[in-house]
């Protein structure tokens, strides 16, 4: 939540700032800010509540005298709501410094009204503005603005990425983090921070991530980095794996609907060099070591939102792969129920920013008691696998619009690898079984293909749908959490009210709300599995049928089965049952993009959220 950009370099801090503000726009959107010191030498700054667009209008009227130092902010409202005054840069010392801020400070109001007990007065409701005038007042008592940082953030509880620059230091900028993110771009001549690499990427893909509880001074030729009490830490550096243009439309009309067509591309990317001679290999998980993954009693997935069912799928997998018993939780809900965990519990954690807070905390709390950690992440430089023992990322590349969809597929298909690997450790699995399971991954990216050539019918279906109130959405064993993210895709980007559910549920009390003419999405098991629920899902669908529903089948190619009682059917190519999610999500994903933009909203940025969910 929030964007943050700093840029120290030559004369073309605005076009770092907005560039860099418009990549990080899927942050927050609902105010943005730059302050650069201009070439007179003084902080000049704009703000705009709205999208960055209104900050784009507003320095048209009003330009701004380009400089070499510069900071800028994309908002997502926490404390005071999104106006021209709360927006970011907040002013101190007189004006003559201006401060960013992403997270939240937790102490604030007290801070604010000792504050005021001497005679501050305040311009907006932010947390943020209390920390301006802190590090104003320490700049006044120091003389120097790394170390009026310092002395500020040894008042702040809570989480914070803060930037500030003064115009008594030109060409400084200086950073600091707590539980929030931050990375540097070095450049060539000149320097950048960013909340994540996407701030900098057009300009260079050499990054070094900061650690928790530390202070960053840049300059055009130097970059220092300390901890709270000033003392110099080792940074490591790494090279972006993409390039600015993976950040960019690309022709596309959303990023969700390029992002969507990238599904197979995410998949294959994440299989790289980690199936090989139909065996899995992941040597990441090394700093675990195999003896841990051998003696493991139990696993506890936790991840947030969508993440969260990429690891109700990943439960099924890995507990029957490799016969370990998994649970999956919310990480926000786990974190504070004081959970059982010991030396043998494998806590996982998914999540494509590699920031969500509410994982962040889960993981630092299963950490400090005693369990592994292993994460599952999409961005580089983050700071959930910097805080765990060993990373799997996923590459599906950045994913830029707020709902997600290719990190999804990439992340489903990273712990099908781990209980892949599971397996083999546990001897749980026959080599024949790995081989036949890895090849059946390797085929999804095509079958995805497939998929999203046989949706394009989808998006008529959209367009008819633009008055519907209410979608229900029922699958069973893995088509579980395939409708439950058909549905937060549905509520999150068309604002339609949308529920999904264990088909076995539907008896037990769902079923009371099928009225003639309601939309149902069914997520259909394959009908060749032995095993297979296809029964017992057709006959849920004679159930809703009975009662009126319009059934919308996902379901296998040539299933003859469920053609007499579906309304419409789209098909998914043929693949063993665990693996029919990867399939069957794609159109769901299409299919709340479509309704979304047949109702003319931004599909990349729906209402009241953020991609990257920094506060608890
Ligand atoms: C839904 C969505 C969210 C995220 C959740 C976790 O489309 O995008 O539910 O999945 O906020 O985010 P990460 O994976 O970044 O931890």
């Amino acid at each position: 939540m929030c964007g943050i950009v700093g840029y120290v370099g030559d004369n073309k801090s605005l076009e770092v700032l907005l560039g860099g503000l418009k990549r990080l726009e899927y942050r927050g959107y609902d105010s943005a800010g730059v302050a650069i010191i201009d070439p007179s030498g003084h902080i000049d700054s704009r703000k705009k509540s709205g999208k960055l667009q209104m900050l784009v209008d507003e320095l048209e009227q009003h330009p701004i005298g380009n400089g070499a130092t510069g900071i800028g902010h994309t908002r997502w409202a926490t404390h005071g709501g999104p106006t021209d005054r709360n927006a970011h840069p907040q002013l101190g010392d007189n004006g003559k410094l201006a401060l960013i801020h992403n997270g939240i400070i937790e102490n604030f109001y007290d801070l604010k009204q000792d504050l005021l007990a001497k005679g501050e007065t305040f311009t907006s409701d932010t947390d943020s503005e209390v920390a301006a005038i802190l590090v104003g007042h320490a700049y006044q008592e120091t003389g120097n603005l790394t170390e009026a940082m310092r002395v500020v953030v040894d008042k702040l509880h809570g989480a914070f990425t803060l930037l500030v620059m003064h115009e008594d230091e030109p060409g400084v900028v200086v950073g600091a983090r707590r539980n929030s993110p931050l990375v540097i771009g070095l450049g060539d001549g000149e320097n950048f921070l960013g909340s994540d690499v996407a701030a900098f990427v057009e300009f260079t893909r050499r990054a070094v991530a900061i650690g928790q509880d530390q202070i960053v001074t840049l300059r055009t030729d130097s970059v220092e980095v300390t901890d709270f009490f000033g003392n110099p830490v080792e940074t490591e550096e790494f090279e972006i794996a993409w390039d600015a243009a993976a950040a960019e439309k690309g022709g596309w009309s959303s990023f969700m609907a390029k992002e969507i067509s990238e599904e197979p591309e995410a998949v294959a990317k994440t299989l790289l060099g980690r199936v090989v001679d139909h065996k899995v290999r992941l040597p990441e998980l090394e700093p675990l070591g195999d003896d841990v993954l051998a003696n493991i009693d139990r696993i506890v997935i936790i991840a947030c939102g969508t993440a969260a069912y990429a690891g109700m799928l990943g439960k099924y997998a890995i507990e029957k792969w490799s016969r370990i018993p998994v649970d999956v939780e919310l990480s926000h809900e786990f974190r504070y129920r004081d959970p059982i965990l010991t030396e043998r519990t494998l806590v996982v954690s998914i999540s494509q920013s590699g920031e969500t807070m509410d994982t962040l905390m889960a993981v630092k709390y299963a950490t400090a008691a005693g369990a592994r950690v292993l994460s599952v992440c999409n961005t580089q430089g983050a700071t959930i696998p910097r805080e765990s023992h060993a990373v799997i990322y996923t590459h599906a590349g950045p994913e830029v619009a707020v709902a997600s969809t290719k990190a999804f597929v990439a992340q489903v298909t990273a712990l099908y690898l781990l209980g892949l690997h599971l397996g083999e450790v546990r001897g749980t699995l026959t080599e024949e079984q790995i081989a036949e399971y890895s090849d059946e991954l390797v085929a999804i990216p095509e079958k995805i293909e497939e998929v999203l050539v046989a949706s394009q019918s989808i998006g008529q279906l959209a367009h008819w749908m633009t008055d519907t109130q209410s979608v229900l959405f029922l699958g069973r064993n893995v088509g579980f959490p395939v409708a439950l993210e058909g549905a937060l895709k549905l509520k999150e980007l068309a604002y339609i009210h949308a529920e999904g559910f264990a088909a076995g549920e539907l008896k037990h009390g769902p079923i009371a709300l099928i009225e003639p003419g309601q939309v149902v999405f069914v997520v259909v098991p394959s009908p060749r599995d032995p095993d297979s629920l296809h029964p017992k899902v057709v006959s849920n669908i004679q159930e809703i049928r009975a009662r009126g529903a319009r059934v919308i089948a996902i379901a296998e190619k040539g299933d003859a089965a469920v053609l007499p009682f579906a309304d419409e059917v789209i098909p998914i190519p043929l693949a063993g049952s665990l693996f029919e999610p990867l399939l069957a999500v794609v159109p769901l994903h299409i299919f709340g993009m479509e309704l979304a933009a047949a109702k003319g909203l931004d599909v990349d940025q729906p209402r009241n959220l953020a991609k990257s969910v920094t506060v608890e």
